[in-house]
């Protein structure tokens, strides 16, 4: 049986790309494509440029983009600034989208533009609906906590779009308080209004994440065609305020940061907050965690996860993000590549699948389209 997700497909409208202009981008100096909103597969020898378009996609949103490279590391090389410019369909409307680099050497900085509109950066959020999973992510259950968090930030950032801001807001914060504590500054005044700020950030933050997680969790546990069926449960300051009000919480963060000054003084760090919790992912029939499966199970677990993840946002927001799958195909046995495809028709997500070999897509047909990359230029290739 195909996995299919009938009750989202048939509300949602799926976010595409449907120019994408890059200048000066990785090896790039110039090129332009203009996709239907069909997924896009992308086929050519190792070093063709297959990832470097992908990460231009992933620059449509706000953050680091899917390989986290300063930004002065997506310029081509011997060039002075990158640029990517899109026209993204959402909501039946098309928008234009536009970052890059701007500012003189040493001081540079992400612009943005929507529809010829200069705004800042974190204002393309929730604009380009955009979800990846590359090779680099194979560790994200064995690694520290920090990358779970991100992971799971970025996707909420689908789901809720002011979830960036949020983030940055108590991120400073944090950063100012512990200045102050390190510099031997005790205003208890100052002090107190910074942790007040980080209380009520932290618990928004610990707030979105919960509401996330637990709509995901349903889409999860079902399991997604022959991808494993899951568990998720967030660890931290969620578990607190799993079922608790969250002004309750939030006094209680407070009082923990003002009791723990001299601690935090001494660690360098801080100890309590959203920025310590985890996201623990449980595979059911193995009936162990994530950490523990082997690396096939680690992959599909993270597949399950990102489908699980658009269908919860093709339902609750009426948008089917774009999926980046970096080599991701070369990994699957066919039975569950042709269920990832499957979904992904069922979604109508434009996915943009990456791969050396082009018969790993055969089975795509004309469900989607496909372009030969060779040497950082494109071609279009034909599948009659
Ligand atoms: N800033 C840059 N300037 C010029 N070339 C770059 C830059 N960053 C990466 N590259 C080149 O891009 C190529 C890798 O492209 P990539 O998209 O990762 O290939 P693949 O098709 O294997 O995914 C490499 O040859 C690398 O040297
Ligand atoms: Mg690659």
């Amino acid at each position: 049986m195909p996995a299919t997700a009938p009750e989202a497909a048939d509300r949602a409208e799926p976010a595409a790309v449907r120019r994408l202009t890059v200048t000066d981008f990785r090896s790039y100096d110039r090129a332009t494509m203009e996709p239907d909103s069909r997924p896009v597969v992308l086929t050519g020898p190792n070093g063709a440029g297959k990832t470097n378009l992908l990460e231009a996609v992933s620059m449509l949103s706000p953050g680091l983009g899917l390989r986290r490279a300063r930004l002065t590391e997506m310029t081509r090389r011997g060039a002075e600034r990158w640029a990517v410019a899109a026209m993204v369909e959402r909501h039946g409307e098309t928008v234009a989208v536009g970052t890059g680099i701007a500012g003189d050497p040493g001081q540079e900085k992400r612009v943005a533009r929507l529809d010829g509109e200069s705004v800042g950066p974190m204002q393309l959020s929730g604009v380009t609906p955009v979800t990846w999973l590359t090779p680099q992510m194979d560790r994200l259950f064995l690694d520290g906590a920090a990358v779970r968090r991100r992971f799971m930030d970025r996707l909420i950032l689908g789901f809720d779009p002011d979830h960036g801001a949020r983030a940055n807001r108590y991120e400073r914060t944090m950063r100012e308080r512990l200045r102050l504590l390190k510099d031997g500054n005790r205003d208890d005044r100052w002090l107190g209004a910074l942790e007040a700020q980080m209380a009520e950030h932290g618990v928004a933050i610990a707030a979105a994440r919960l509401a996330w997680a637990k709509r995901t969790a349903r889409a999860v546990r079902a399991g997604i065609g022959p991808f494993p069926a899951a568990e998720i449960a967030l660890e931290g300051l969620e578990t607190a305020l799993d079922g608790r009000p969250a002004v309750e919480v939030e006094e209680g963060l407070m009082a923990g940061l003002r009791d723990g000054r001299e601690e935090d003084a001494r660690a360098g760090m801080t100890r309590l907050g959203p920025h310590r919790s985890d996201l623990a992912v449980r595979h059911l029939s193995r009936d162990a965690a994530a950490e523990q499966c082997s690396t096939g199970e680690q992959k599909a677990l993270l597949i399950a996860l990102i489908l699980a993840d658009a269908r919860m946002q093709a339902a609750e927001r009426g948008v089917t993000p774009i999926l980046l799958l970096d080599e991701v195909a070369a990994h699957l046995d066919a039975d569950r590549r042709a269920a990832l495809y499957d979904e992904i028709a069922a979604l109508g997500s434009q996915a943009w699948m990456t791969g050396t070999e082009g018969h790993l897509f055969d089975m795509l047909g004309e469900r989607a389209q496909h372009y030969e990359v060779r040497d950082s230029a494109l071609t279009p290739a034909s599948r009659s």
